[in-house]
Protein backbone atom coordinates (compact mmCIF):
# COMPACT_ATOMS: atom_id res chain seq x y z
CA UNK A 1 0.00 0.00 0.00
CA UNK A 2 1.22 2.98 -1.10
CA UNK A 3 1.69 5.79 1.93
CA UNK A 4 -1.11 8.35 0.96
CA UNK A 5 1.66 11.33 2.95
CA UNK A 6 4.40 10.63 0.72
CA UNK A 7 2.34 11.01 -2.44
CA UNK A 8 3.12 13.60 -4.76
CA UNK A 9 2.28 15.60 -8.21
CA UNK A 10 4.06 14.27 -11.04
CA UNK A 11 4.94 17.56 -11.95
CA UNK A 12 6.57 18.76 -8.97
CA UNK A 13 8.63 15.30 -8.57
CA UNK A 14 10.15 15.79 -11.70
CA UNK A 15 10.62 19.77 -11.24
CA UNK A 16 12.20 19.38 -8.05
CA UNK A 17 14.47 16.80 -9.99
CA UNK A 18 15.49 19.52 -11.78
CA UNK A 19 15.06 18.10 -15.43
CA UNK A 20 12.92 21.25 -15.76
CA UNK A 21 10.26 24.13 -15.10
CA UNK A 22 6.85 22.77 -13.85
CA UNK A 23 5.71 24.56 -17.24
CA UNK A 24 8.96 22.55 -19.20
CA UNK A 25 7.66 19.15 -17.62
CA UNK A 26 4.12 19.72 -18.64
CA UNK A 27 5.42 19.98 -22.38
CA UNK A 28 7.46 16.58 -21.65
CA UNK A 29 4.47 15.13 -20.39
CA UNK A 30 2.67 16.01 -23.44
CA UNK A 31 5.16 14.89 -25.49
CA UNK A 32 4.96 11.14 -24.60
CA UNK A 33 8.45 11.97 -23.28
CA UNK A 34 7.76 10.82 -19.47
CA UNK A 35 7.40 7.15 -18.45
CA UNK A 36 6.47 6.37 -15.02
CA UNK A 37 7.23 2.57 -14.03
CA UNK A 38 6.23 0.46 -17.20
CA UNK A 39 3.51 3.60 -18.28
CA UNK A 40 3.98 6.36 -20.65
CA UNK A 41 2.88 9.39 -18.19
CA UNK A 42 -0.11 11.39 -18.97
CA UNK A 43 -1.45 13.31 -16.39
CA UNK A 44 0.80 15.95 -14.86
CA UNK A 45 -1.06 16.56 -11.75
CA UNK A 46 -1.25 12.41 -11.20
CA UNK A 47 0.27 11.57 -8.03
CA UNK A 48 3.15 9.60 -7.37
CA UNK A 49 5.90 8.52 -4.08
CA UNK A 50 8.99 9.95 -5.13
CA UNK A 51 11.14 7.05 -3.24
CA UNK A 52 8.79 4.16 -4.50
CA UNK A 53 7.70 5.14 -8.25
CA UNK A 54 10.75 4.87 -11.17
CA UNK A 55 10.28 8.03 -13.42
CA UNK A 56 12.26 7.96 -16.60
CA UNK A 57 13.01 11.01 -19.46
CA UNK A 58 13.08 9.62 -22.98
CA UNK A 59 14.23 5.88 -21.06
CA UNK A 60 16.73 7.31 -18.98
CA UNK A 61 16.13 6.90 -15.13
CA UNK A 62 15.79 10.45 -13.33
CA UNK A 63 16.97 10.67 -9.99
CA UNK A 64 14.25 12.07 -7.61
CA UNK A 65 15.48 11.35 -4.55
CA UNK A 66 14.65 14.85 -2.42
CA UNK A 67 17.94 14.29 0.05
CA UNK A 68 21.31 13.43 -0.57
CA UNK A 69 24.28 12.72 2.16
CA UNK A 70 27.94 12.74 0.73
CA UNK A 71 31.31 11.99 2.70
CA UNK A 72 34.11 14.04 1.15
CA UNK A 73 38.08 14.06 2.06
CA UNK A 74 38.08 17.34 2.30
CA UNK A 75 41.70 18.75 0.68
CA UNK A 76 43.65 21.77 1.79
CA UNK A 77 42.67 25.18 0.18
CA UNK A 78 38.98 24.51 -0.13
CA UNK A 79 36.36 26.72 2.01
CA UNK A 80 33.38 25.13 3.56
CA UNK A 81 30.90 27.02 1.77
CA UNK A 82 28.26 26.60 -1.12
CA UNK A 83 30.08 30.17 -2.98
CA UNK A 84 33.00 32.44 -2.51
CA UNK A 85 33.80 35.24 -4.91
CA UNK A 86 37.54 34.58 -4.21
CA UNK A 87 38.25 30.78 -4.11
CA UNK A 88 37.79 27.58 -4.27
CA UNK A 89 34.45 25.93 -2.30
CA UNK A 90 33.76 22.38 -1.48
CA UNK A 91 31.01 22.19 -3.39
CA UNK A 92 33.30 22.92 -6.24
CA UNK A 93 34.33 18.97 -5.77
CA UNK A 94 31.43 17.58 -6.78
CA UNK A 95 29.52 16.07 -9.88
CA UNK A 96 27.08 18.30 -11.44
CA UNK A 97 24.91 15.66 -10.63
CA UNK A 98 25.10 16.11 -6.42
CA UNK A 99 25.58 19.79 -7.46
CA UNK A 100 22.39 19.75 -8.74
CA UNK A 101 20.68 18.56 -4.83
CA UNK A 102 22.31 21.80 -3.59
CA UNK A 103 24.09 20.31 -0.76
CA UNK A 104 25.84 22.46 1.98
CA UNK A 105 28.47 21.25 4.18
CA UNK A 106 27.28 20.00 7.91
CA UNK A 107 29.73 22.34 9.93
CA UNK A 108 32.97 23.70 9.03
CA UNK A 109 36.67 22.77 8.36
CA UNK A 110 38.99 25.32 8.14
CA UNK A 111 40.42 26.49 4.61
CA UNK A 112 44.06 24.38 5.56
CA UNK A 113 41.81 21.93 7.22
CA UNK A 114 41.28 18.74 5.73
CA UNK A 115 39.87 14.98 5.98
CA UNK A 116 36.11 13.60 7.13
CA UNK A 117 32.90 16.82 5.69
CA UNK A 118 29.50 16.11 5.02
CA UNK A 119 27.45 17.01 3.19
CA UNK A 120 23.56 17.17 1.98
CA UNK A 121 20.98 19.09 1.73
CA UNK A 122 18.61 17.52 4.48
CA UNK A 123 18.51 20.78 7.13
CA UNK A 124 16.89 19.32 9.56
CA UNK A 125 19.94 16.58 9.71
CA UNK A 126 22.34 19.12 9.14
CA UNK A 127 21.20 21.12 12.24
CA UNK A 128 20.70 18.09 14.50
CA UNK A 129 24.06 17.29 13.48
CA UNK A 130 25.99 20.40 13.96
CA UNK A 131 23.91 21.50 17.26
CA UNK A 132 25.87 21.36 20.47
CA UNK A 133 22.80 19.31 21.97
CA UNK A 134 23.95 15.31 20.77
CA UNK A 135 27.54 16.38 21.81
CA UNK A 136 28.66 14.62 18.82
CA UNK A 137 32.17 13.75 18.98
CA UNK A 138 34.82 14.85 15.80
CA UNK A 139 37.98 12.98 16.09
CA UNK A 140 41.16 15.10 14.73
CA UNK A 141 45.00 14.32 13.98
CA UNK A 142 47.21 17.24 14.91
CA UNK A 143 50.54 17.86 14.10
CA UNK A 144 52.04 19.90 16.91
CA UNK A 145 54.85 22.57 16.66
CA UNK A 146 56.44 21.21 19.80
CA UNK A 147 55.74 17.55 22.15
CA UNK A 148 52.44 17.30 23.56
CA UNK A 149 53.76 17.91 27.68
CA UNK A 150 51.99 15.62 30.14
CA UNK A 151 49.98 17.87 31.41
CA UNK A 152 47.97 18.94 28.66
CA UNK A 153 45.41 15.85 29.13
CA UNK A 154 44.45 17.06 32.63
CA UNK A 155 43.95 20.58 31.04
CA UNK A 156 42.04 19.47 28.34
CA UNK A 157 40.01 17.42 30.61
CA UNK A 158 39.05 19.79 32.83
CA UNK A 159 38.50 22.48 29.98
CA UNK A 160 40.50 24.58 28.32
CA UNK A 161 39.84 28.42 28.52
CA UNK A 162 39.96 30.15 24.93
CA UNK A 163 40.82 33.67 24.08
CA UNK A 164 37.87 34.74 24.49
CA UNK A 165 37.08 33.27 28.00
CA UNK A 166 34.95 30.43 26.37
CA UNK A 167 35.85 27.07 28.54
CA UNK A 168 36.05 24.28 26.48
CA UNK A 169 33.66 21.27 26.80
CA UNK A 170 36.42 17.97 28.47
CA UNK A 171 38.73 16.77 25.18
CA UNK A 172 40.42 13.85 25.02
CA UNK A 173 43.81 13.73 23.89
CA UNK A 174 46.17 10.72 22.69
CA UNK A 175 50.10 11.35 21.53
CA UNK A 176 49.97 9.04 18.03
CA UNK A 177 54.17 9.58 17.50
CA UNK A 178 56.91 8.37 19.71
CA UNK A 179 58.53 12.41 19.50
CA UNK A 180 55.15 13.76 20.82
CA UNK A 181 53.98 15.99 18.18
CA UNK A 182 51.58 13.73 16.83
CA UNK A 183 48.03 13.85 18.72
CA UNK A 184 44.51 12.80 18.69
CA UNK A 185 41.86 14.85 20.02
CA UNK A 186 38.34 14.27 20.19
CA UNK A 187 36.40 17.26 20.91
CA UNK A 188 32.25 17.68 20.97
CA UNK A 189 31.98 20.99 20.20
CA UNK A 190 32.83 22.67 16.89
CA UNK A 191 33.92 26.71 17.39
CA UNK A 192 35.83 28.76 15.16
CA UNK A 193 39.35 27.61 15.02
CA UNK A 194 38.46 25.47 18.13
CA UNK A 195 41.82 22.71 17.66
CA UNK A 196 43.71 25.38 17.26
CA UNK A 197 42.90 27.51 19.58
CA UNK A 198 43.04 25.13 22.11
CA UNK A 199 46.46 24.10 21.18
CA UNK A 200 47.46 28.12 21.25
CA UNK A 201 45.58 28.47 25.09
CA UNK A 202 48.44 25.46 26.01
CA UNK A 203 50.91 27.25 24.36
CA UNK A 204 51.99 25.29 21.44
CA UNK A 205 50.57 25.25 17.43
CA UNK A 206 48.87 23.43 15.50
CA UNK A 207 50.74 23.08 11.92
CA UNK A 208 48.74 20.41 10.17
CA UNK A 209 44.75 19.17 10.53
CA UNK A 210 42.76 16.63 9.81
CA UNK A 211 39.67 15.01 10.82
CA UNK A 212 39.28 11.16 10.90
CA UNK A 213 36.00 11.03 12.51
CA UNK A 214 32.72 12.93 13.07
CA UNK A 215 30.12 10.86 15.83
CA UNK A 216 29.78 7.00 14.97
CA UNK A 217 31.79 7.71 10.83
CA UNK A 218 35.17 7.38 10.31
CA UNK A 219 37.17 9.13 7.63
CA UNK A 220 36.61 6.08 4.88
CA UNK A 221 40.60 4.84 4.26
CA UNK A 222 39.75 4.23 0.67
CA UNK A 223 38.40 8.36 -0.17
CA UNK A 224 41.79 9.92 -1.42
CA UNK A 225 41.68 13.73 -0.57
CA UNK A 226 38.92 15.35 -2.70
CA UNK A 227 37.13 12.28 -3.59
CA UNK A 228 33.62 12.02 -1.77
CA UNK A 229 30.92 9.63 -2.13
CA UNK A 230 27.25 9.18 -1.06
CA UNK A 231 26.89 7.68 2.24
CA UNK A 232 25.72 3.99 2.58
CA UNK A 233 22.24 2.95 3.99
CA UNK A 234 23.43 1.87 7.26
CA UNK A 235 25.73 4.76 7.57
CA UNK A 236 23.30 6.98 7.22
CA UNK A 237 21.15 5.57 10.15
CA UNK A 238 24.25 5.60 12.25
CA UNK A 239 24.00 9.15 12.22
CA UNK A 240 20.29 9.50 12.40
CA UNK A 241 20.68 7.13 15.41
CA UNK A 242 23.50 9.95 17.18
CA UNK A 243 21.01 12.58 17.28
CA UNK A 244 18.41 10.32 18.43
CA UNK A 245 19.91 9.63 22.48
CA UNK A 246 19.65 11.97 24.32
CA UNK A 247 22.62 13.95 24.50
CA UNK A 248 25.73 12.56 26.00
CA UNK A 249 28.64 14.37 26.96
CA UNK A 250 32.38 12.87 26.59
CA UNK A 251 32.17 10.40 29.55
CA UNK A 252 36.06 9.94 30.58
CA UNK A 253 37.57 8.17 32.84
CA UNK A 254 39.98 10.90 34.63
CA UNK A 255 42.70 7.94 35.79
CA UNK A 256 43.17 6.39 32.87
CA UNK A 257 42.81 9.45 30.51
CA UNK A 258 40.40 7.22 28.16
CA UNK A 259 36.48 7.22 26.98
CA UNK A 260 34.60 5.35 29.80
CA UNK A 261 32.73 3.64 27.34
CA UNK A 262 30.68 2.16 30.00
N1 LIG B 1 39.35 23.10 14.69
C1 LIG B 1 40.11 23.96 13.98
O1 LIG B 1 40.92 24.70 14.51
N2 LIG B 1 39.94 23.96 12.63
C2 LIG B 1 39.09 23.15 12.00
O2 LIG B 1 38.99 23.20 10.78
C3 LIG B 1 38.31 22.26 12.77
C4 LIG B 1 38.46 22.26 14.12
Amino acid sequence: MSDLSKMERLDKILANAKIGSRKEVRLLIKAGRIRVDDEIATDHGARYDREQNKFYLDGALVDTREFIYLILNKPEGYLSATEDAYGPVVIDLLQLKHQAFDPFPVGRLDKDTKGLLLLTNDGVLNHKLISPRWHINKVYRAKLRDPAEENYHKKLLKGIVLDDDYRCLPALMEVLSEDGTEVELTIQEGKFHQVKRMFEALGNKVLDLTRIGFGPLDLPKDLALGEYRELRDEELELLRQAVKKKAEPLKIDEEENKLNTK
